[in-house]
C-alpha cells in the first residue's frame, strides 16, 4: 500500500438511497451525496457512486485504473463486446472502424439532408396528432430513431424495429434482477439484429452509400466486433438525441424570456442544447471497474471496486456550475461531462450536435406557432442512468 492509501478514508456508505427514489428524481439525492463526500458505497445498486465533477473527470481519462471492460457485465450480455467495454489498443481498432462516418465533414454532405427531410416528416406526423399530441412518441422518437436507421446503413428495418431493439438490449442492459422475460426480448432483439446484418452488408458491399455499415463491410473487422458495435450503438445513438430533444423543448417552454432569446438568435439552439445535457445529462451513469487499489479525492477504493461514474450528479457540482439546479442559456461557458470524456468520448457527438440543435429544433420552433405544454395533461421526466421525458404532451395554435 503507497502512503496515499493508507491515509485515506472508506467510502461512506450510503444506505439511504434507493433505485425507486434515483429513478423519480435522482438530484436531490445526488446533492446529499456531494455535500458529503464524492463516492459513496451504494448498497442498493451494488457499486461505488462517483458523484463530483472531479473525480468523474479523473476517472475518464485514467483507463490504466479505471477499465471499462467490466467484470460480469450486463452490457456484454445483452449486445455483445463492443468498443464500449473495451479499454486501448483493443478498444481503439474498432473506434477507428468507424471511419469518419459520424464526423462533421460526413453530416455536412450527407446527413444534414437526411436529418431536415426526416424533421419534416415527423413534425407532419406531430402536426396529423394534433394540438394536445406526446411530443416524444410522435416527433423525438421516430426521428431520433430514422435518423439512426440511415446512419448506420439498415436498409432492411424500420425505425420501429431500431427503437424496439435500442429499448429491450438497454432493459436487458440494466436487467439487475435478472428478469427472464427481459433477457428473452433482449436476446430475440440480438437475434434480429444480427440477422439483418447479415442480410445487408452483402447488399452494402454491392451499393456502398455512407454508413457505417457500409464501411464496416470492406473492413478485416472481426463480424462479432461489428455486431457488437452495432448494438451498442443502436442502444447508445437513439434515445440520446430524443432524450435532449424532449428535455431542451421542456426547459425552453418552461422558460418563456430564455425561449425568446433563443428564437431570435437562432444560433442560441446550440447553447441551449449544451445546457440541456449538462442540466440532465442523456446517459446520467456509466461503469467501470478499479484494476488496482487506489484512491480518488481521499476516498480508498479496492482493486475490483464496481464504480458508477455519475456524469448526471458531476454536471451539477456547484464547485463547477454556479447555481446548478437552474436550466440557464446564459450560464457561464464551462466543459460539461455529458458526453464522457478521454478514449471513450461520445463518438456521435457531432450527428447529436447536427441532429437535435441545427435541426430538430428550429424546425419545431419554427414550424408550430406559439407551441406551448398543454395545460391539460402531465409532463413527466424520469430515470436515472438513462433520464429524459417519458412524456410531453404539448399544443400549438393552429
Ligand atoms: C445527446 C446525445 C448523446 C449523448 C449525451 C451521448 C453520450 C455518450 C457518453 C456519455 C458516452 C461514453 C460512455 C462511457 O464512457 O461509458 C458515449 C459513447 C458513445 N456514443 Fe454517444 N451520446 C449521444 C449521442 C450519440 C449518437 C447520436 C451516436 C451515434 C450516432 C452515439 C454513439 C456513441 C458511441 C459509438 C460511443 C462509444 C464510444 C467509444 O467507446 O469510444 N452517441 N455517448
Amino acid at each position: 500500500m503507497t502512503l496515499e492509501t493508507t491515509t485515506a478514508r472508506p467510502a461512506p456508505t450510503a444506505d439511504w438511497v434507493t433505485l425507486a427514489d434515483l429513478h423519480t428524481d435522482p438530484f436531490p439525492i445526488y446533492r446529499r451525496m456531494r455535500d458529503e463526500a464524492p463516492v459513496h458505497w451504494v448498497p442498493d445498486v451494488g457499486r461505488y457512486m462517483v458523484t463530483s465533477y472531479e473525480s468523474c473527470h479523473l476517472i475518464e481519462n485514467d483507463q490504466e485504473t479505471f477499465s471499462a471492460n467490466e467484470t460480469g457485465s450486463l452490457m456484454k450480455r445483452a449486445m455483445g463486446h463492443s468498443m464500449l467495454r473495451k479499454d486501448d489498443p483493443e478498444h481503439d481498432v474498432d473506434r477507428k472502424s468507424y471511419g469518419s462516418v459520424l464526423r462533421p465533414k460526413a453530416i455536412k454532405e450527407t446527413w444534414n439532408a437526411i436529418f431536415e427531410r426526416n424533421s419534416e416528416a415527423f413534425l407532419a406526423r406531430l402536426q396529423a396528432a394534433g394540438p394536445g399530441a406526446d411530443l416524444i412518441s410522435e416527433y423525438a422518437a421516430p426521428y431520433a430513431a430514422e435518423n439512426l436507421r440511415l446512419i448506420m446503413g439498415f436498409h432492411n428495418a424500420s425505425q420501429e424495429d431500431m427503437q424496439r431493439w435500442s429499448q429491450t438490449m438497454i432493459n436487458g442492459t440494466g436487467n439487475y434482477a435478472d428478469d427472464p422475460d427481459v433477457w428473452a426480448a433482449s436476446k430475440k432483439s440480438y437475434d434480429e439484429v444480427d440477422d439483418a446484418i447479415d442480410e445487408v452488408l452483402p447488399y452494402l458491399l454491392r451499393n456502398p452509400d455512407g454508413s457505417l455499415l457500409s464501411g464496416l463491410a470492406s473492413m478485416p473487422i472481426p463480424l462479432e466486433a461489428i455486431r457488437a458495435n452495432m448494438k451498442m450503438t443502436i442502444g447508445g445513438g437513439l434515445n440520446e438525441p430524443r432524450d435532449v430533444i424532449g428535455v431542451a423543448v421542456w426547459a425552453l417552454l418552461g422558460n418563456p424570456a430564455q425561449l425568446e432569446q433563443v428564437k431570435a438568435d437562432q444560433a442560441r439552439f446550440a447553447v441551449a442544447f449544451e445546457e440541456a445535457v449538462r442540466w440532465v445529462a442523456p446517459i446520467g451513469m456509466y461503469p467501470r471497474e478499479t484494476t488496482r487499489d487506489t484512491v480518488l479525492e481521499g476516498i480508498r477504493l479496492p482493486q475490483g471496486a464496481r464504480l458508477g461514474v455519475v456524469i448526471g450528479a458531476a454536471n451539477r457540482d456547484p464547485k463547477v456550475f454556479a447555481d446548478p439546479d437552474r436550466f440557464d442559456i446564459n450560464r457561464e461557458k464551462k466543459p460539461h461531462l455529458a458526453f464522457g470524456g478521454g478514449n471513450h468520448f461520445c463518438a456521435g457527438t457531432w450527428v447529436a450536435r447536427a441532429s437535435v440543435a441545427g435541426v430538430a429544433l428550429p424546425r419545431l420552433f419554427n414550424t408550430l406557432p406559439n407551441l406551448r405544454l398543454d395545460p391539460s395533461r402531465q409532463a413527466v421526466d424520469a430515470g436515472w442512468v438513462f433520464r429524459g421525458m417519458t412524456a410531453l404532451p404539448v399544443t400549438w395554435d393552429q
